[in-house]
């Protein structure tokens, strides 16, 4: 321990109740909850409290959305005379050790959000400067995740690299296990350092409650697939806006499906007193969450793209496909087919099918399945090829949908915001990155199940650039066949 946190240490007037460190699951993409997307900096202890209930009472608890995260606007304006941080008087009365006891007590995580700079985005005080004692005062609190901001730092120390690499440090000086959510917006291709950094990194700025900000979110999420793995780090597409705004049912579950499929944090940011039971139906869509928690920690990328039609896919453990089918479309209902070959299946080979919110078997298929979707929704599937076509084919997991083929999607128009040039600007970065980079490939290291990961330094995984797998010319295959399982020949699902 360093001599600040010694000090710190002595000097700082705590409740040191700090919960015992236990281990974190295997890696994969953090299930929660987080305060910003419905309250802002609107937040107080009740509202956590009544937050913790609502996720135990739902289900969602027991779904696997175990991190509670509060977000901006928990302390005060000021340190205290020691320097420290210090949960605001008023709204957190009881102060964080109290409210981390009650959310564990809950069986829940409890999460806080920093900042890499002077002042977080919303005008608390940063970290910057202040690393070891801000995180010996989260470990004390029993804090079990970080979200790390990038508002305010000085213009000299813009590279987060550093910024971050300080926070990562005093977290791991602290013992305690702290998932190190990164929020830099995609600044810098966190993509290329942040494994060695933290667990996630935030891939685009701030998501909004409409299908336009979700689609181009998305399309900046493009290609990036094959920077995420579990013994590395996840994408982290923002917090998920399902139960806000205007979104339609459709709309959230297109939203919620993809998000899983990219492996990105699913991070709940709906009132949980006030949700509508069909939102909560589409967060609680237990097929489709395992998409997101598969073993095999591989993200789902774009596969197929033609107008407003689109196939997104990712490899299963045990050989199966997830697929989702986007009609980004507003007219009417599409037929979009998803073929085998998209997929890295033989084309001759039969696969089960699967509705994954519907959570039924829609028979056994050949070569290509077709689903009528309508506007603004998807069709969520598993397709698991059947061990008698071709036993290796049913165990290839190694298929990857890299195919970079964000370049094809349509243009959209920056929301005219600096922020939103900025975020344009990234997202050429990244396609340029994407041309330049003839691909990644390396052999990855199986996550298997290992408990936390201290950060840092850890796989020396490398990105090596070396052949992409071509996607031939996108050709829309006929409609598929049903071949088993109670289905007429020729019958369209
Ligand atoms: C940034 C982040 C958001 C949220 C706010 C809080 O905009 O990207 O997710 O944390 O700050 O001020």
């Amino acid at each position: 321990m360093s001599n600040v946190a010694r000090f710190w240490r002595l000097a700082c007037p705590l409740a040191l109740l700090s919960v015992a460190a236990s281990a974190l699951p295997a890696p994969k993409p953090v299930l929660g909850y987080n305060t910003w997307n419905a309250f802002r900096t609107n937040i107080d202890e009740q509202l956590i409290r009544d937050t913790a209930d609502r996720l135990v009472e739902t289900g969602l608890a027991a779904a696997g959305y175990t991190y509670l995260n509060i977000d901006d606007g928990w302390s005060e304006k000021r340190r205290d005379g020691s320097g420290c941080l210090v949960a605001h008087r008023r709204r957190f009365p009881s102060g964080m050790a109290a409210l981390a006891e009650h959310v564990h007590s809950r069986g829940l995580r409890f999460g806080i959000y920093g900042d890499a700079g002077k002042r977080t985005c919303a005008g608390y005080p940063g970290s910057r400067g202040h690393e070891e004692v801000d995180a010996e005062t989260w470990a004390q609190w029993g804090v079990d995740l970080l979200k790390y901001d990038n508002c305010n730092y000085d213009a000299h120390d813009w590279d987060p690299v550093p910024r971050y690499t300080a926070m990562r440090d005093a977290l791991n000086a602290t013992g305690r296990p702290i998932t190190f959510s990164l929020c830099n917006w995609g600044w810098l291709r966190p993509w290329l350092w942040a494994d060695k950094v933290g667990h996630s990194w935030r891939t685009t700025g701030d998501i909004e409650p409409t299908w336009d900000s979700m689609m181009e979110v998305l399309d900046a999420n493009a290609d990036l697939a094959r920077f995420s793995w579990p013994d590395r780090d996840w994408g982290d597409a923002d917090m998920l806006e399902v139960g806000n705004g205007k979104l339609t049912l459709g709309e959230q579950r297109a939203h919620f499906a993809l998000w899983a499929l990219l492996k990105s944090p699913l991070l709940i940011g709906t009132d949980l007193r006030s949700i509508h039971p069909d939102s909560l139906a589409i967060l609680k869509a237990r097929e489709v969450i395992a998409i997101n928690q598969d073993s095999l920690g591989v993200p789902g990328d774009l596969v197929w793209v033609e107008g407003d039609l689109r196939v997104y896919a990712a490899p299963l453990a045990g050989g199966s496909r997830a697929v989702v089918l986007l009609n980004a479309g507003s007219s009417g209902p599409a037929n979009i087919t998803v073929s085998w070959t998209q997929l890295g299946l033989p084309a001759g080979a039969a696969a089960a099918a699967r509705d994954l919110f519907g959570q039924c078997d829609l028979g056994d298929f050949a070569g290509a399945f077709s689903a009528a979707v309508p506007p603004h929704d998807v069709a969520v599937l598993r397709l698991a090829p059947l061990s008698s076509s071709n036993s290796s084919t049913a165990a290839d997991n190694g298929w990857r949908p890299w195919h970079q083929l964000h370049a094809q999607l349509p243009p959209r128009q920056p929301r005219g915001s600096a922020k939103g040039w900025l975020l344009a600007g990234a997202a050429a970065v990244a396609v340029l990155l994407a041309a330049a980079t003839v691909a990644v490939v390396r052999r990855r290291r199986r996550a298997g199940g290992s408990g936390w990961r201290q950060l840092g330094g850890t796989d020396g995984t490398a990105i090596a650039a070396s052949g992409s797998v071509q996607l031939g010319p996108a050709v829309l295959v006929g409609p598929a066949v049903r071949i088993g399982r109670g289905g007429k020949p020729d019958e369209q699902v």
